[in-house]
C-alpha cells in the first residue's frame, strides 16, 4: 500500500530495512535490485526497505516501482523546503526522486556529522510536512551505557524527535533502536536486551501517541548479519531490523530478507 500523504501507512512487520549508508552508487544500485527482484518474491508478511545514498534514489525506486511490498527511503534531509544550503536535499526533494520514508537521526548523522535532537525534531516535522513516512534513530553510546544512562538517553532521543510534529495521530512514524557501540563493531545487543529497550520505547510512544503505539515499528539496528538476524527478530518487541554492512552485497541482503 502506498504511504498517503496525511494519514497513517501500513508497514507489515517484520519490517527489514537495509541501510546501504554511503555504498552502492546508481550503476550497482540498479544491478543490486535487479539481482534482488529475481529472486526477492513479494510477500505479505514482511516490509523491505531500502535506504539507498540519495544519488541512487532514482534508480531504485525506478527499479522496485509496483513492488508495494518494498518501500525506498532516503537516508537524510534538510529540513528546510528549499534554498541556500549547499549539498542538502529537502524532503519533498527526495519524495519526488521516488523516497516514501526518511531516515532521522542515525548514529552516524548525530555522532559523526554533529546533528542535534532539535536537528532530528525538525527533520522528522519536515518529513511530516512532505507526507513522507520517518524512522527515528536513538542509541546510546558505550560511555553512556557504561554510565547507566541508556534509558535516558533513548527516552530523551525519542521525545526530543517527536516534539516538533504537527499531527500525531496521523504521523507515519517507526522508530530504530541502534545502541552506538553495536553499529559497524560486530557487537549486537543481547535479544533481551533489546527487547527491554523496546518495551521501553513502546511505553513512552503510548504516553505520547496513544493506542497507535502498539502499531509502530520498532526496529533494531547494530551489527545485524544473516547469523543473528532470526534470533533478534524472535525477540519480544522487536518489530524488525535495521541493517548496515550485511545490507550492501545483495547474497547477505536475501538470506536477511527471508529470515521466517
Ligand atoms: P551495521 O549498521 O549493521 O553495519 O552495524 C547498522 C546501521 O548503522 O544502521
Amino acid at each position: 500500500m502506498a504511504d498517503r500523504p496525511g494519514g497513517p501507512a501500513t508497514f507489515p512487520r517484520p519490517v527489514l530495512a537495509a541501510n546501504w549508508k554511503m555504498n552502492n552508487g546508481p550503476a550497482q544500485a540498479k544491478s543490486f535490485v535487479d539481482a534482488f527482484l529475481q529472486e526477492y518474491a513479494a510477500r505479505n508478511d514482511r516490509t523491505i526497505v531500502v535506504f539507498p545514498p540519495a544519488l541512487s534514489l532514482p534508480a531504485v525506486a525506478a527499479g522496485v516501482r509496483g513492488r508495494t511490498d518494498i518501500r525506498v527511503g532516503t537516508q537524510n534531509i534538510h529540513w528546510a523546503q528549499k534554498g541556500a544550503f549547499t549539498g542538502e536535499i529537502s524532503a519533498e526533494m527526495a519524495r519526488d526522486a521516488g523516497a516514501s520514508l526518511v531516515l532521522v537521526g542515525h548514529s552516524e548523522r548525530r555522532h559523526v556529522f554533529g546533528e542535534t535532537d532539535d536537528m532530528c525534531a525538525k527533520k522528522c516535522a519536515a518529513a511530516e510536512r512532505a507526507g513522507l513516512a520517518f524512522m527515528l534513530c536513538v542509541g546510546e553510546t558505550l560511555e553512556q551505557r557504561e554510565a547507566g544512562a541508556t534509558e535516558s538517553v533513548v527516552l530523551g532521543q525519542l521525545e526530543a524527535g517527536l516534539s516538533g510534529l504537527r499531527d500525531l495521530s496521523t504521523v507515519n512514524l517507526l522508530l530504530a533502536y541502534e545502541p552506538v557501540w553495536a553499529i559497524g563493531t560486530g557487537l549486537n545487543a543481547k535479544p533481551g536486551d533489546a527487547s527491554a529497550i523496546h518495551a521501553l520505547l513502546r511505553s513512552k510512544l503510548h504516553d505520547i501517541v496513544g493506542e497507535r503505539a502498539a502499531a509502530i515499528p520498532i526496529l533494531y539496528g547494530g551489527s545485524v548479519n544473516d547469523g543473528n538476524a532470526r534470533v533478534l527478530l524472535a525477540a519480544p518487541e522487536v518489530d524488525g531490523l535495521l541493517v548496515g554492512g550485511a545490507s550492501v552485497e545483495v547474497a547477505s541482503w536475501l538470506r536477511i530478507s527471508g529470515v521466517p
